[in-house]
């Protein structure tokens, strides 16, 4: 990072957090964790953004405005990937017109969905999802939840072959879809998945996790808090003093460098519009992460909350 940038965002975040700095984030601290995608060795920042519900905001001035520093936030702490789903409501809207206001367009890594049945629908509702992002082409297409797979699969591997969409992927939030998860990437020519995993939630780490590393699969982290439950779970309950050294200055780094420090892991998409909890969020993907011990440490003291 030049100097030049270096005081941009030391003033971007003082006049964000009203010189409040939030845990973690400082400008001038160790460079911003990157991962490789297996298939093509692309690198994107390991923390990225989730709008599920936080970015639905449309005619809603003053949540926008909080949707606005969040992005800025974001992108001004080196963050790339915003993760977005037709069935976010109006969050892909939202994600496009704040990303042209703040003229960022070129600095994401887009991630959607398609969440429908048949080909024509799915084709059209993927064209709508490229209006509303307000993009040509978009980063990556991931099927939603399985809905229809193997339908909108055979489409997207055509897109891809024509350049309208640069990866394709499949989700899911529950650990009853693993199974169909890895049954799908075994073969070996999906980019990504997006599953849900975190240290109240560590089914993944089974078998799944694994298999994309065995299949070249790139791996979004989705629900990496539980949807805030792990939150509920710490309140009033202070880090242990040993996180300290491995970095972490709050609750929200302890579960995301946990995440971080899978070797399978490309990226942890927190949900947030909180431009404080944004930068704490960046903050896991700066200095050191746990080894295998002291994830086991991490666990078990968390179990134990
Ligand atoms: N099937 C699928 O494909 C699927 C399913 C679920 C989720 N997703 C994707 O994954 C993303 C993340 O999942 P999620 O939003 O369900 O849950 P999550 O990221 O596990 O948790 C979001 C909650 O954590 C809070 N939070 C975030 N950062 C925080 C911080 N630093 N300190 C304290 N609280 C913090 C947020 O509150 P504040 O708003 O107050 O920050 C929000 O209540 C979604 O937004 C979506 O993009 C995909």
């Amino acid at each position: 990072m030049d100097i030049p940038r270096r005081n941009w965002l030391k003033l971007a975040a003082a006049l964000a957090f009203g010189g409040r700095m939030p845990p973690g984030h400082a400008a001038d601290s160790p460079k911003l964790l990157e991962r490789a995608i297996p298939k093509t060795g692309e690198k994107i920042a390991a923390v990225g953004l989730g709008t599920w519900q936080v970015f639905d905001v449309a005619g809603d001035a003053a949540e926008t405005a909080q949707a606005r520093e969040t992005l800025k936030t974001f992108v001004g702490l080196g963050g790339r990937v915003v993760d977005s789903s037709p069935m976010y409501g109006s969050s892909e809207s939202v994600t496009g017109q704040l990303a042209a206001e703040l003229g960022v367009e070129s600095k994401l890594f887009v991630a959607t969905k398609v969440w429908t049945s048949g080909r024509d629908a799915g084709v059209r509702q993927m064209e709508d999802s490229m209006r509303k992002l307000r993009v040509e082409r978009l980063d990556l297409i991931q099927v939603h939840n399985l809905v229809d797979a193997s339908t909108h699969l055979a489409t997207l591997r055509e897109w891809k072959k024509a350049g309208r969409v640069r990866y394709l992927g499949v989700t899911h939030y529950h650990a009853g879809a693993h199974a169909d998860l890895e049954k799908i990437i075994r073969p070996g020519d999906i980019d990504f998945i997006q599953v849900n995993y975190s240290l109240a939630e560590p089914d993944a780490g089974r078998r799944l996790l694994a298999a994309a590393a065995e299949s070249r699969t790139a791996v979004i982290v989705n629900r990496p808090f539980a949807e805030g439950a792990m939150f509920r779970r710490v309140r009033d309950k202070p880090l242990p003093g040993w996180a300290k050294e491995i970095g972490c200055a709050s609750w929200a780094q302890y579960f995301l460098k946990w995440i971080l420090a899978h070797p399978s892991m490309t990226c942890a998409i927190p949900g947030t519009r909180n431009p404080r909890h944004v930068a704490d969020n960046l903050g896991a993907a700066r200095g050191p992460l746990p080894d295998e011990a002291v994830r086991r440490r991490m666990a078990s003291y968390f179990d134990s909350l």
